[in-house]
Formats: C-alpha cells, sequence, structure tokens
C-alpha cells in the first residue's frame, strides 16, 4: 500500500496540491521546504512547522487509516508505506509503516543529521531551538524538496513493490519521485495495481483498477466486500 495526503484529507489535513485547499495553494514550497529556506529563514520556517504540527496533533485517524489496520490483519505479507509525515496510521494502529518523507513530530539536528529529542536542546530560548551538542538550529524530522529519502525506508518500500502481488496508491497525485514511481514498479513485476482516489492522476492510465472516490468511504468498502 502507497498512501498520499489525500487519506488525511478527512481527518482535517491539508494536502500539498488540491486547488485553493493544499498548502502549496497557499504557500510556496522553495520558501518552506527546502533546506536553503530555512537556512535562509530558519524562524518563517520553523513557525510553519510549529503550525502544522498543531494540525497534525488535533487530526485524528479516519476510517480510510482504520480500514488499512484491518487490511493488514487479512491479508499475509501486508506492507504499508506512506508519504505522509502526520503520524496518522500509526495513530490509527497501523504498525510498522514505512515513512518515505520523515515525521513531522520528530526533530533533527540541522548540521549532524542526529534525532534531538527531550533534554538534547541547548537551554537559550532560540526559535528555532538549538542543538545541545554542537549548536546548530534543529529542523523537522521531514524530508524536504532536493534532499534524498532515507535510505533504508527506501530500499524496504523497493523490496516491497518488488515482490507484491497487488499494490494499492492510495490518496498521492503520483508526481514526486521516488515515490510515485513505486506502484509502476510493482506493476512491472506482475502485481495488479489499484488506485484509490477521487481525481485522476499521471498514475490512473496505468492502474488496472481505479477507485474513484474519498479513501474514508472507499477503502471500508473494500474491508467490507472481503
Ligand atoms: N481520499 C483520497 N484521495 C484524496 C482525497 C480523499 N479524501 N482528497 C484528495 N485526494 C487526492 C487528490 O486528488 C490528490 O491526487 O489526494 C492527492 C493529494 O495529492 P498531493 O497533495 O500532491 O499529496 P501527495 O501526493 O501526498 O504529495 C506527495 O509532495 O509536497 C510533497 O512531501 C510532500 O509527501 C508529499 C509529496
Amino acid at each position: 500500500m502507497l498512501t498520499g495526503a489525500g487519506i488525511s484529507a478527512e481527518s482535517g489535513v491539508p494536502t500539498f496540491r488540491d486547488a485553493q485547499t493544499g498548502l502549496w495553494a497557499k504557500y510556496r514550497a522553495e520558501e518552506l521546504a527546502t533546506p536553503e529556506a530555512f537556512l535562509e529563514n530558519p524562524r518563517l520556517v520553523w513557525d510553519w512547522y510549529v503550525w502544522r504540527r498543531q494540525l497534525t496533533a488535533q487530526a485524528r485517524p479516519n476510517p480510510g487509516h482504520f480500514a488499512l489496520v484491518e487490511l493488514a490483519k487479512r491479508v499475509t505479507d501486508f506492507t504499508l508505506v506512506t508519504q505522509n509525515v502526520d503520524g496518522l496510521h500509526a495513530r490509527a494502529g497501523s504498525r510498522d509503516v514505512i515513512e518515505l518523507h520523515g515525521n513531522i513530530e520528530l526533530d533533527v539536528c540541522f548540521d549532524e543529521g542526529t534525532p534531538v529529542g527531550a533534554g538534547e536542546y541547548r537551554d537559550d530560548g532560540s526559535v528555532p531551538p538549538r542543538c545541545a551538542r554542537c549548536g546548530a538550529y534543529v529542523r523537522p524530522g521531514v524530508v524536504w524538496f532536493g534532499e534524498s529519502l532515507p535510505r533504508r525506508a527506501l530500499d524496504r518500500a523497493e523490496a516491497a513493490v518488488g515482490s507484491c502481488e497487488l499494490v494499492l496508491s492510495i490518496g498521492t497525485s503520483s508526481l514526486v519521485q521516488p515515490a510515485a514511481g513505486l506502484p509502476l514498479l510493482a506493476k512491472r513485476h506482475g502485481a495488479l495495481l489499484v488506485e484509490v482516489n477521487p481525481n485522476p492522476t499521471p498514475l490512473t492510465p496505468h492502474a488496472d483498477y481505479v477507485l474513484s472516490g474519498p479513501a474514508g468511504e472507499v477503502l471500508p468498502e473494500l474491508v467490507r466486500a472481503l
């Protein structure tokens, strides 16, 4: 299973590219989700992520997330790969979720790239806070544009799509690589490709089945039909 921002839309977490409502309709990704933007204006980027963290903290998993928890109990060899940084799959009860783009709840030292947790911040009132070890700014533990994905997560995702019989691409615009290439990789290995999305995407022509509708409605229906 590959999920994108669309599966969290019904939880009130804005997607990125939906017209008007998507984050990138309001903010320029280049100004907020790149290492260059952070270096240029750390406070602006940090405050934006504090706002997004509040949004995801207030959000609750929806029936789409819970349906995937249920699906995992019914099929052997279930792998859940997500582009989402909101942590809602884990909060719904999904285990061992492969987070390709990191997790917004985590902090990382900008210079060392290592996690920064409780007691590891410099107590100097700095915003963004600073790493107690080296004094560099702390940044959110998400993958920014122009950055490579966590190696182990990508390797695990590629291994899963290389050996699966069925791949569901759920709530993603299939525009951002390398995640967008995973369902096609699975198809090339002989898997059946099913897309769940209320809108067409570049993946739609390649899908064997398209379940056109909101994930929070389509996925529980799918589980009930099993
Ligand atoms: N159920 C299913 N799909 C939905 C729903 C819904 N309720 N609502 C919207 N969608 C679909 C939209 O039609 C769109 O195709 O979800 C998709 C959301 O696309 P994006 O906003 O582009 O999100 P995503 O594909 O996850 O973006 C990929 O881009 O900005 C970066 O790092 C960020 O992980 C993100 C990556």
